[in-house]
């Protein structure tokens, strides 16, 4: 077994650190370095992150690189991009950084140059989106492709989704591309009730091809689609993207409407390969090249810059620094960017299905905690929602605002006042307000108590100059990077996701247990539940 990192001295040495600096208040560490703005922002690949309202200093930066180098996360970072086989208990290289490698470079993994296969299949998609954008491609009965229905879930729906709407003023507004996800009939309905089978494309997204909802989904598509026009039509409605040809060629989807992508690729990082057909339709083939650039330029960034400069270790280490030695359970993602609305819910698949783990990489139990639960909605909405627990309530949770410094649509003031919600923000939370200010203020003194502000809590602030294609990209990479390095820290598999199977293997039993009526073999409360759904279950 491998010596865990939390019996290391650079972990011992935090610790001490952390009961230095845990009872320090945010107020007097501004106080005490006029400077501390400046010496805790860095800026690279067009982002501009304040880490100085966290509950650290320069020392602590040392102090958690110098566990980063304990851990290994040079080396692990190098092996990464090298394609050695870092996915351990699959077997597998972790190359999603290959598929946003310029045309011109070469990567050979297991003899193959995988750099010229990613390009293949970028233009591809390229011609196919053209094709579609500009209404070559046209549905049975010769009508343009109007409506797109991204028929995936997990990695093959959250990613292409969270893009589509973030760029939606990059994007073919003629075209109206929508998301199916849920197994729920009423999510398919929605999405079809109103399109005109005639110039509907599906465009089916999974990298197994073998996953319950969508497939689910995507035969209640077809059904849709040949009660409207036929059986001979399924070609011109439905292309496909995945790994497994054969499963897509038994669905009844000509493999050369297929576009392919690798075991490589996990599910979660899979954004940049041809899942993000969908994306590209909507915003053509140019954008989304340019979103590649942006998470190539961070990726650079993360592959060269030292961990002290380097914003996606820095962020990763802040992340196990709270985690781990404050023990905050959540981390909170606030976008002040509406067309960011799903950027937090695409985080959460990214960070917790890759960091919510308890074993190591040798399968022994890990001693300190690990990803936290990542959450969160775009400001300002969440002012009217739920910071009030961030201001006042007892955990602690840190939090990351995501900012522009212009908008896309500049209508009167609105942005700035948008922006200065985000500040505000930050600046009570990190300095708050005191009893004594309060008083002052003339409030009654049993209200003193309820309108103080403790302050003291953490936040980074992230600003761009403007959300389009490229910066999208970058901040894309940044957060997959960050985990990747807080993941190496806890020494466990951030690649592979077992916590789903067991959900699925009993769902696909019970799926036909309450179809049936025979005798159930669950606990006592399954059972009931079950015995429940079928006596109340309306058929038609
Ligand atoms: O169940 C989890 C998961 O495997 C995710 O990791 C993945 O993104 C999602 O399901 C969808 O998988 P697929 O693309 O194979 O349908």
């Amino acid at each position: 077994m491998v010596t865990p990192i939390t019996s290391s001295p650079e972990w011992d040495a935090l610790r001490r650190h952390h009961e230095a600096i845990a009872p320090r208040h945010l107020r007097e560490l501004f106080d005490a370095d006029p400077g501390r703005a400046a010496a805790l922002t860095r800026e690279a690949a067009g982002l501009h992150v304040d880490l100085s309202k966290n509950r650290l200093d320069g020392s602590t930066i040392d102090l958690l690189v110098a566990l980063a180098e304990a851990a290994g996360v040079p080396g692990r970072r190098d092996a990464m991009f090298a394609g050695e086989h870092i996915n351990a208990t699959e077997d597998r290289a972790v190359l999603h950084t290959a598929l946003r490698l310029p045309r011109e470079r070469s990567l050979v993994v297991d003899g193959t140059d995988v750099v010229a296969e990613v390009h293949e299949v970028l233009d591809r998609m390229s011609a196919f989106a053209e094709r579609v954008r500009s209404g070559e491609w046209t549905g049975a009965t010769g009508e343009r492709i109007r409506t797109v229905v991204n028929i995936g879930i997990g990695g093959s729906d959250l990613g292409p989704a969270m893009a589509t709407g973030a760029l939606r003023p990059w994007s073919d507004r003629s075209l109206d591309v929508r998301f199916v996800s849920n197994i729920d009939p009423t999510d398919i309905w929605e999405a079809t009730h109103d399109a005109d089978p005639a110039s509907t494309l599906f465009v089916i997204v999974s990298k197994t091809f073998t996953t319950l909802e969508t497939l689910t989904n995507a035969r209640t598509a077809r059904q849709w689609l040949v009660d409207a026009l036929g059986d001979d039509a399924v070609g011109s409605h439905f292309v496909a993207v995945s790994t497994n040809d054969t499963e897509v060629a038994a669905f009844g989807i000509d493999t050369d409407n297929m576009f392919g992508f690798w075991d490589w690729v996990g599910g979660r990082y899979s954004l940049p390969s041809a899942v993000g057909l969908s994306l590209m339709l909507s915003i053509g083939p140019d954008g989304f090249r340019s979103y590649l650039a942006g998470m190539h330029e961070m990726d650079e960034h993360f592959r060269t810059a030292p961990l002290a400069e380097n914003l996606p270790a820095l962020l990763g280490l802040v992340r196990v620094w709270y985690s781990d030695f404050f023990g905050a359970g959540s981390h909170a993602v606030l976008p002040y960017a509406q067309y960011l609305s799903d950027f937090t819910r695409y985080l959460q698949q990214l960070d917790m299905e890759s960091n919510g783990k308890r074993v190591r990489l040798d399968g022994s139990e890990v001693d300190a905690p690990t990803g936290p639960v990542v959450w969160g909605e775009p400001g300002t909405n969440g002012q009217h929602a739920f910071h009030q627990l961030l201001h006042q309530g007892t955990p602690l949770v840190p939090v990351d605002v995501i900012g522009f410094v212009n908008s896309v649509h500049d209508l009167g003031d609105h942005h700035d006042l948008l922006m200065a919600n985000c500040f505000a923000q930050t600046e009570a939370l990190a300095f708050g307000k005191t009893a004594d200010e309060v008083a002052a203020e003339g409030v009654a003194a049993d209200l003193v108590p309820h309108r103080t502000f403790p302050g003291n809590r953490p936040s980074t602030t992230i600003l761009a100059d403007d959300l389009d294609p490229a910066t999208l990209g970058r901040l894309v990479a940044l957060y997959e990077h960050s985990v990747f390095t807080a993941g190496v820290v806890w020494g466990i598999n951030s690649f592979d996701q077992w916590g789903v199977e067991l959900g699925k293997k009993l769902a696909t039993t019970l799926g036909s247990e309450l179809m049936g009526d025979g005798a159930l073999a669950h606990d006592g409360s399954t059972n009931a539940l079950v015995e429940h759904f079928r006596a109340n279950r309306r058929r038609g």
